[in-house]
């Protein structure tokens, strides 16, 4: 409990009455961890003396925050935490272990939030796995490996295979806006492999990197494994916002095509501004572009690198989303001066991809499957999302989507005080909510959810739809 006087006086906002500014650290500790689950908070007489303000003031923080749900408070027993954090704070069993400091950070900060269980509940954002051609799939792995076996049981180039290099070019040309040529194509395992890269070759330790607040927490790990000062950048219905007192970056990680998390995507002038700022401080973007392709309501603007005159954006993209995800092919689109570099590194990592794999996913977009693969998905995810935006509106009134027009999830704003009430007792009912706090490193303003709907059959998703309204309505 020390460290709350240490945090109530680096977080002091002074424009703000002081029991709000209590609220607010409070809501800070609880959500990284310093509070954990059931810890029980000092009385209000003891803290309101080690903070410096009045006891009247703790009893309004105490109250605020039992009512949002982070706190219960028992008769004669004290205040407890009630809700557990997202970003447990790093346990001292851990650090004995003898890990390096990068290692220790990587290992607090974890990356993909997915869950290996699709299709029951909204925790996945992963593709429906029923969708995809699974005899097709199997029918050119058998040509590769009768026809090539003996090349696929080889090394291979650390860059990719030429071939899926090729093919990825002129889909990523054709459908996506980006300006690029096969040799400027590096095959990776995944995009997080890419961000980890990215910032390996291109941050030195204490250089700023700026990510999206809320923002993807994968890359945030890999970004604070490499030493790098991670400044949030708020984001609001354009997008990433670059104007702003923020310190000099070295690095910008962004997801112009669908904001992860809240879905929105960035406008064409907060592109064109984003390019200019990165040109003002000669800063690299990492454009992360891991579901655009699943578009519903209107044609997806241009990538981000497509617009680039500089040389200043590396483009990562991957096959999780669009074919699966233990598929593990991704790639990075590189300016030419960077991908000697990033070659040799990528093989100083672990040499290069699967070299069958990336033939048969070459042979699968030359066919012309990727395409309909593609349209016939996107096709059955937007009626998943049209149902669950109307379920939504039927059963969960309260709940307004944020952005809903691309990908395989969906924000959603909660009424203040919604979130920690409901999500412990919807995910123990097996609802599976991502609160949004999870995604935030600064303090959240707004609170909600983030749905994933595209891997949901249609019962499924009505029922849950269902099931929630049903809580939020009783709880
Ligand atoms: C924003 C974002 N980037 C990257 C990824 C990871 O993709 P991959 O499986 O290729 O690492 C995800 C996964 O959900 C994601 O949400």
């Amino acid at each position: 409990m020390t460290v709350l006087p240490t945090l109530f006086a680096s977080q002091a906002q002074h424009d703000l009455p002081l029991h709000e500014q209590l609220v607010r650290t409070l809501r800070a500790a609880i959500l990284a961890g310093h509070l954990p689950l059931h810890s029980r908070l000092p009385a209000s007489r003891p803290l309101a003396r080690d903070l410096g303000v009045s006891r009247s003031t703790v009893e309004l923080a105490y109250g605020r925050l039992e009512a949002e749900g982070y706190l219960v408070r028992k008769m004669g027993a004290g205040s407890f935490v009630a809700l557990a954090a997202v970003r447990p704070a790093p346990r001292q069993a851990q650090s004995a272990a003898g890990l390096s400091r990068r290692g220790q950070e990587m290992a607090d900060g974890g990356a993909c939030h997915d869950v290996p269980e699709v299709g029951a509940s909204f925790a996945s954002s992963q593709p429906d796995p029923r969708l995809f051609p699974q005899a097709l799939w199997g029918r050119l792995m058998q040509q590769q490996w009768r026809q090539r076996a003996g090349d696929w049981m080889n090394y291979g180039d650390p860059q990719g295979l030429g071939e899926l290099r090729a093919a990825i070019s002129s889909y990523l040309v054709q459908s996506r806006g980006v300006v690029c040529e096969p040799d400027q194509i590096l095959i990776l395992t995944s995009s997080q492999q890419g961000i980890l890269l990215a910032t390996q070759l291109l941050i030195d330790a204490g250089d700023t990197v700026w990510v999206e607040d809320p923002g993807y927490p994968g890359a945030r790990t890999a970004m604070e494994s490499a030493g790098a000062r991670v400044h949030p950048v708020p984001v609001d219905e354009e997008g990433l916002q670059p104007a702003g007192a923020h310190p000099r970056p070295r690095l910008i990680y962004c997801t112009p095509a669908h904001q992860y998390p809240l879905g929105v995507p960035m406008s064409l002038s907060r592109r064109m501004a984003l390019l200019a700022e990165a040109e003002r401080h000669g800063a690299w973007i990492l454009e992360d572009d891991y579901d655009g392709e699943y578009q519903y309501d209107q044609r997806p603007l241009p990538a981000l690198q497509g617009l680039d005159g500089q040389g200043r954006v590396l483009y990562v993209g991957t096959f999780s989303k669009v074919l699966f995800g233990s598929l593990r092919l991704a790639y990075l689109v590189l300016p030419r001066p960077l991908m000697a570099a990033f070659s040799r590194a990528r093989a100083a990592v672990d040499g290069h991809s699967n070299q069958f794999q990336q033939a048969v996913t070459a042979d699968f977009i030359r066919g012309g499957h990727f395409a309909t693969h593609l349209r016939q998905s996107r096709l059955v995810y937007q009626s998943r999302r049209d149902l669950l935006l109307a379920e939504l509106a039927e059963h969960c009134p309260a709940l307004t989507p944020i952005h809903s027009g691309a990908g395989l999830q969906c924000a959603v704003q909660l009424p203040p005080g919604g979130e920690a009430r409901w999500t412990a007792i919807a995910n123990a009912r097996g609802l599976g909510l991502r609160p949004l706090h999870q995604f935030h490193l600064a303090v959240p303003e707004r609170e909600g959810w983030l749905l994933g709907f595209a891997s949901l059959d249609n019962q499924t998703l009505r029922q849950l739809c269902r099931r929630l309204g049903q809580l939020m309505r009783t709880v």
